[in-house]
């Protein structure tokens, strides 16, 4: 068996022992598919692990950068507790539309709102809020860094940020690529590893999707924690 055919088989297997059907998401991704936007949403397993860390830290008000058919939205949705409220941010105004609709068919349309425009046009506007507790970055990447910076204004301690795509098939290796989305991710990563408020990882996945990676940074006070008393 070839190795994406592998890690295929292995993600249905782990979906099928681990994961309820759905029914909500799989109309969504149908509708998605009929409405003729890319398949590239989280591979179901990681739409669980969105949904399982922001409620591993509670979360009540989570921000998402790129909405597409609102498939990663609807797992992140599903983690708020009565009176949470998710703001998911999309360019496309027609995959805004597909989202809302998919959202709605979910049930989940209630605590959730899709803004369309270009994400960092529609960030500024949110300094004035009440900081966010989780936010999942996965929009255009040669921007990755600058959602990155974004996302920590945004913040609180105690807050998470993920971010998909971190590895791109082992392309993030290139020092030199002249791929803009190499490059953002780069820049992102160099940018993470020197932010003292970040305790961080990423870690190579592979599955359905192929052979990529996903960043997960927890917001610290400061500097990260240290056995030395200050
Ligand atoms: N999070 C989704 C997948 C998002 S795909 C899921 O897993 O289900 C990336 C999305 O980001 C696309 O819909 C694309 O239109 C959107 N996007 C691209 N550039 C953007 C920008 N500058 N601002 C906001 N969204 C952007
Ligand atoms: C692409 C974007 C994604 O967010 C993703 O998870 C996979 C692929 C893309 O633009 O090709
Ligand atoms: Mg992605």
């Amino acid at each position: 068996m070839n190795p994406q055919a592998l890690w295929t088989h292995v993600d249905h297997y782990l979906d099928g022992c681990l994961l309820p059907r759905d029914s909500a998401l799989e109309a969504a991704q149908r509708a998605s598919d009929a409405a003729g936007l890319p398949a590239i949403q989280v591979a179901p397993n990681q739409g669980a692990l969105l949904q399982l860390l922001a409620l591993a830290v509670r979360a009540q008000r989570v921000l998402e950068i790129g909405t597409l058919g609102g498939y990663s939205t609807i797992w992140l949705a599903r983690a708020l507790p009565a009176g949470g409220r998710l703001l998911s941010l999309e360019l496309d105004p027609g995959h805004a539309d597909v989202a809302r609709a998919n959202l709605a068919a979910a049930g989940v349309a209630d605590r959730v709102e899709v803004r369309v425009g270009a994400a960092l046009e529609l960030l500024p506007a949110l300094e004035d809020e009440p900081p966010f507790d989780f936010v999942f970055v996965d929009a255009d990447k040669a921007a990755s860094a600058d959602y990155l910076e974004w996302a920590l204004r945004l913040t609180r301690p105690g807050s998470l940020i993920v971010v998909d795509n971190v590895v791109r098939e082992g392309d993030i290796l290139d020092e030199l690529s002249d791929d803009a989305a190499v490059r953002g991710v780069r820049r992102l990563l160099e940018r993470v590893g020197g932010e003292p408020r970040l305790v961080a990882t990423a870690l190579q996945t592979v599955g359905c999707k192929g052979h990529d990676g996903l960043l997960v940074a927890l917001v610290t006070a400061r500097a990260q924690p240290s056995v030395e008393p200050d």
